[in-house]
């Protein structure tokens, strides 16, 4: 089975992505052949800073090794260093009706925030396609907000099989489960987008800061806090133990302890769920040579992989 994902260099990976989408990735390392890419490529139609780009995307890769992706289980690469990415992308478009792009609810979504309505913005999904299409990837773990492009995905797949035969096989979505979405500082989902993220690896000055910056209701000191929708038990309850858990929970529901208490223990159960990770870190950035070799040998990986089948489109299509 080939497992394939990507993750768009739009920022610094924050705790949302760990426990919704990098966590899970890492442990399906052990479950079939693995291929993660770093999307610089999708990321150029929002990202105009060429050195927050380059600088994201390095440490997306740092903070993967240190999280226990292990490049001898799964290839780690660059979008950008795998060639043929544009030019199936390319092909692709040319059978792509433009209906179906149309009706993508993420470009309306991005011209809703503001973004700028650029044909890249546009033509996004189709580039996503080739980045499946290229590696005959079975199963693609996203969260919700890309099935849509996982359907496009398999609708343009079906068009270039219909007209040139058997060229592309079917990949599967694996939609990961959103109701327990991770809070941010704000309490509403935790996203670059909104302003309210808590990075991995902040040092511990700043992590303390955002913690204990954790927007909370008024309730006095000795009154029951409310458990349900709580920013602070939503992300304790990803790095606390069980027992942990259950502690604060019953003293939010017994009173008599303050907000400052509870995000003091919070801090804590992040620092230290990060504590080894966060070593890791530290021995993998100071050798950036290692970093380097994994991404490249990653990208000759993925070159491989797509070979055969970039050969076998191009051939029936009349390329070459
Ligand atoms: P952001 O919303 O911060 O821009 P992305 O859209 O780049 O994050 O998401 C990258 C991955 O992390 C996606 O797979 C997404 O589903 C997951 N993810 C992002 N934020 C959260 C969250 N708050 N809870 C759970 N998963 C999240
Ligand atoms: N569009 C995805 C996102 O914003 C990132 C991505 C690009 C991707 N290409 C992909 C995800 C291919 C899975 C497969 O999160």
């Amino acid at each position: 089975m080939r497992i394939l994902s990507g993750i768009q260099p739009t920022g610094l990976p924050h705790l949302g992505n760990y426990f919704g989408m990098m966590k899970s990735a890492i442990e399906l390392q052990e479950k079939g052949e693995a291929l993660y890419f770093i999307a610089d490529l999708h990321a150029l139609t929002t990202v105009r800073d060429a050195e927050a780009l380059r600088h994201n995307t390095r440490e997306i890769a740092i903070d993967f090794l240190a999280c226990g992706l292990d490049p001898k289980k799964a290839c780690l690469f660059r979008q950008s260093d795998i060639t043929c990415i544009p030019e199936l992308s390319w092909i692709l478009s040319t059978v792509t009706p433009m209906g179906l792009l149309e009706r993508c609810h993420s470009y309306k979504d991005k011209l809703a925030k503001g973004l700028h309505a650029s044909l890249g913005l546009f033509s996004y999904p189709v580039l996503m396609a080739a980045d499946i299409l290229a590696y005959d990837s079975d199963v693609v773990p996203v969260g919700r907000d890309q099935k849509q492009h996982l359907e496009v995905t398999r609708d343009i797949a079906v068009k270039i099989n219909e007209l040139y035969g058997d060229i592309f096989k079917l990949p599967q979505s694996m939609i990961r489960d959103e109701s327990a979405a991770i809070p941010g500082t704000d309490g509403a989902k935790m996203s670059k987008s909104y302003g309210n993220t808590v990075e991995l690896f902040l040092e511990e000055a700043p992590l303390r800061k955002k913690i204990m910056a954790i927007q909370t209701d008024s309730t006095p000191v000795e009154s029951p806090k409310p458990v349900e929708g709580s920013a602070i038990l939503g992300i304790y309850r990803h790095v606390a133990s069980s027992t942990d858990y259950a502690d604060m929970e019953t003293d939010f529901l017994a009173g008599g302890k303050g907000y400052g208490d509870f995000k003091k223990r919070l801090f804590a159960g992040v620092w230290e769920y990060f504590a080894p990770m966060r070593a890791e870190r530290v021995r993998i950035a100071s050798d950036p040579g290692e970093v380097d070799h994994i991404l490249n040998e990653g990208a000759k990986r993925a070159t491989e992989i797509a070979a055969p089948v970039m050969d076998r489109l191009r051939k029936a299509i009349g390329l070459r």
